[in-house]
């Protein structure tokens, strides 16, 4: 019989209409576009501020577009893994949340924490279910409310970040495309540079908590600076020479976009010229789980059966990884 590999077959995104330029953020820290643009590459980032409205939100709207664009509907979805850090309510996940918003009610979910990385963990667990053939329609979601837990009084990290979701669909597919191979890393020593303080069972929400900020991120930029820089770049070529993939033969890099320097650096390891590389940090900033599927959603149109992908992330644990991809669709069919 075929091997079934699970393959992408639709991308679904959304962004929050409010739009966080580095002008207004110099006027709340001090900071400014030149420092933003030259140290790190983001232009402006969108914010969800309509009051009363979460990470799940977001991931409703790239689910619905997902699922009218795949001619998918929500009855026939039997699982939906959300990656994410900044969840609705620490229970239930936000998966529930999204596949009651939706719709979904003949499939179950589970939320996926590993930092930027959350969302790759959970499209490389997600596929072990399609390959399995116990699951058919498969949705990943990326998603996350940053600015809930950024302090727009810090200027060490409130450049960084932006909001936003997006969502892929995952199918069976016995051709050959689809998702090939996965290197997946964590390694929790790197906790200490790259956190959220106070909140959880550790640290429970106190008056001191509060009045410290610990229940923003903390980070401490230089460390994690350098093992993302290597350790991205180590897994994309570790990937590439385990496929003979060159720089003529992969057609897209899909990193985490955190920072231009980290993405640009990884690029040159791997041989791979700027304009192969999906960009979208100027002007999504670091959505952290969002930033693969809103690549994906973005670059949709330039991609054809067969093309070779490695996506590439780093983030928060430490935890990291690369996965090579088959891409399985003409994305000019759903040409925005
Ligand atoms: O997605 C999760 C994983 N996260 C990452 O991958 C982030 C990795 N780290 C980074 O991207 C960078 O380290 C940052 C963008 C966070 C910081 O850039 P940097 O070039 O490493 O700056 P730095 O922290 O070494 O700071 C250099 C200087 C400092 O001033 P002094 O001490 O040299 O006088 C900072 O106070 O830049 C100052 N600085 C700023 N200046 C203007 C820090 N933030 C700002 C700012 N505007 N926003």
């Amino acid at each position: 019989m075929a091997q079934i590999r699970a393959a992408i077959t639709g991308v679904g995104g959304y962004v929050p209409p409010y739009v966080l330029t580095n002008e207004e953020l110099a006027k709340m820290v001090d900071t400014s576009d030149e420092w933003i643009m030259e140290r790190i590459g983001i232009r402006e980032r969108h914010i969800l501020l309509e009051e009363g409205k979460a990470t799940s939100d977001m991931a409703t709207e790239a689910v619905k577009q997902l699922l009218e664009k795949t001619g998918t509907t929500a009855d026939e979805v039997d699982m939906l893994i959300c990656g994410v850090v900044t969840p609705d309510m620490q229970f239930p996940a936000t998966a529930n949340i999204i596949c009651d918003k939706v719709g979904i009610k003949n499939g179950f979910g589970y939320d996926i924490n590993a930092g930027c990385s959350s969302f790759l963990f959970a499209l490389i667990t997600a596929s072990k279910f399609v390959e399995s053939g116990s699951h058919r329609k498969v949705v990943v979601v990326g998603a996350d409310k940053m600015s809930s837990i950024v302090d727009y009084n810090d200027r060490n990290t409130s450049p960084i970040f932006g909001d936003g979701a997006g969502a892929v669909l995952l199918e069976p597919d016995t051709t050959g495309l689809g998702l090939v191979d996965s290197i997946m890393h964590v390694d929790g020593s790197g906790r200490q540079h790259l956190h959220q303080v106070a909140g959880g069972s550790l640290r429970p929400a106190t008056f001191e908590t509060i009045l410290r900020r610990q229940h923003f991120i903390y980070q401490e930029g230089q460390p994690v600076f350098k093992a993302a820089v290597s350790s991205m770049a180590d897994v994309s070529v570790r990937m590439m020479e385990r496929h003979n993939l060159t720089s003529e033969t992969l057609k897209y890099l899909v990193p985490h976009q955190a920072n231009m320097r980290i993405i640009e650096a990884t690029a040159r390891r791997m041989g791979i010229p700027k304009e192969r590389v999906m960009l979208t940090i100027t002007k999504y900033g670091n959505t952290t789980s969002a930033t693969i599927p809103l690549c994906l959603w973005e670059y949709e149109n330039e991609l054809r059966v067969g093309d070779n992908i490695i996506i590439a992330t780093f983030g928060a644990g430490f935890a990291w990884g690369s996965t090579y991809i088959k891409w399985a669709y003409d994305g000019s069919k759903f040409a925005k």
